[in-house]
């Protein structure tokens, strides 16, 4: 029997991760032959294949140490895998999300993990997330100035002509935007009580609470699509938790987006006129300072970027040890404040592209 070009490279992707997935699992030869076989008579029958449980656990695992922007890498087999590839609503969906969002939050010890819905067949995906993240800040253009996030401005429109209507605070809680096929997206709010936020505070400049910043405790990243041996899970959200600069020197700090950076220098008495007095670098410092600090004052899970980067240096040492090749994206690596000061600054990295993986995508139609 031929296969088709389109099932021909399905199949091709699938051996290639059954193999890979089971000698890490430590199944048999045998097992594997017969696993292959039965994946090529189903692709040959139906233009598809099905994981199994253990396949799609394992496979997202592997997506993430494949990831190579992610600096978090060390914990990926820590990742808890809900499989709900079984739920085709957009109600039953939501309640899957909210789950996913009080198991991962557990009261500020996060919990690493990826909600897996069904899989693209035949083209058709069968349910999307129109969220960048599942927690995120409305942005609303507001003349030439934004209020809240400004990466959120073009779904924030949507939501509004969907008829959400947000208080206009620099920090409203976008509502969960599912798609089912065919239809049209729904809005659903996330329960206030599942939403956990950090109030920013500085240990010695008490005037930073006047600014009254605050951010939400868990990262989970809902647009990308999650590639396993060729079946691709378009609504795949995932979680870890956040590394304090992406917070202090990007989301608060960035002039596009919340530029927090001349209030903070302003309260620290700065000479902001001359770029040579490095109050832009001060009050990057003392920000971030102030988001360690306030995480670990509100029993939320963060990690400082000198000891994210320390476990990176491990993963990469363990990787090495298992025989695999560790890829990543300098760029991305390198944290945005005192970059040079970790390993990673000083040695290239392979961006080569190793699946399973998690891949941006659009947004749906
Ligand atoms: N950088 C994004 C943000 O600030 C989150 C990306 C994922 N981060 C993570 N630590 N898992 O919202």
């Amino acid at each position: 029997m031929v296969l088709s070009a389109n099932r021909n490279e399905l199949f091709h992707e699938a051996a290639k991760f059954i193999y890979s997935c089971y000698v890490e699992l430590e199944l048999s030869y045998e097992e594997q032959i017969m696993r292959v076989k039965e994946i090529e008579e189903e692709i040959m029958q139906s233009g598809t294949y099905t994981h199994k449980e253990f396949e799609v656990k394992h496979g997202a695992k592997m997506a993430w140490r494949n990831s190579n922007r992610c600096i978090g890498r060390l914990l990926w087999e820590s990742l808890e895998v809900f499989d709900e590839r079984q739920v085709t609503t957009v109600e039953e969906a939501f309640d899957k999300l909210a789950h996913h969002i009080r198991y991962a939050t557990n009261e500020g010890d996060i919990r690493s993990t990826i909600t897996v819905f069904a899989p693209r067949k035949h083209g058709v995906d069968p349910l999307r997330l129109w969220n960048h993240q599942l927690i995120r800040y409305a942005g609303y253009e507001q003349d030439s100035s934004v209020i809240g996030d400004s990466t959120s401005i073009e779904l924030t429109k949507m939501c509004e002509r969907l008829g959400w209507k947000g208080e206009r605070s620099a920090f409203d809680v976008l509502p969960l935007v599912i798609q089912e096929d065919g239809k049209l997206p729904k809005l659903f709010d996330v329960p206030k009580e599942l939403i956990k936020e950090v109030p920013i505070i500085h240990p010695e400049l008490k005037d930073i609470a006047d600014l009254e910043m605050k951010w939400y405790a868990v990262p989970i990243i809902s647009n990308m699509l999650l590639d396993i041996g060729g079946i691709e899970y378009p609504m795949a959200p995932f979680n870890g938790w956040y590394m304090g600069t992406e917070i202090g020197a990007r989301n608060l700090a960035d002039p596009d987006r919340y530029n927090m950076l001349p209030s903070v220098a302003k309260l620290m008495g700065l000479n902001t006129k001359s770029s040579r007095s490095l109050w832009i670098d001060k009050a990057l410092v003392e920000l971030n300072i102030a988001v360690l600090h306030s995480y670990q004052e509100a029993g939320v899970t963060l990690v400082d970027h000198h000891t994210a980067a320390k476990q990176f240096k491990v993963f990469e040492k363990k990787e090495r040890e298992c025989g695999r090749q560790v890829t990543g994206n300098w760029t991305w690596l390198i944290p945005p404040l005192s970059p040079a000061a970790t390993h990673i600054y000083h040695k290239p990295y392979k961006n080569d592209i190793v699946t399973p993986n998690f891949f941006t995508q659009k947004d749906p139609e």
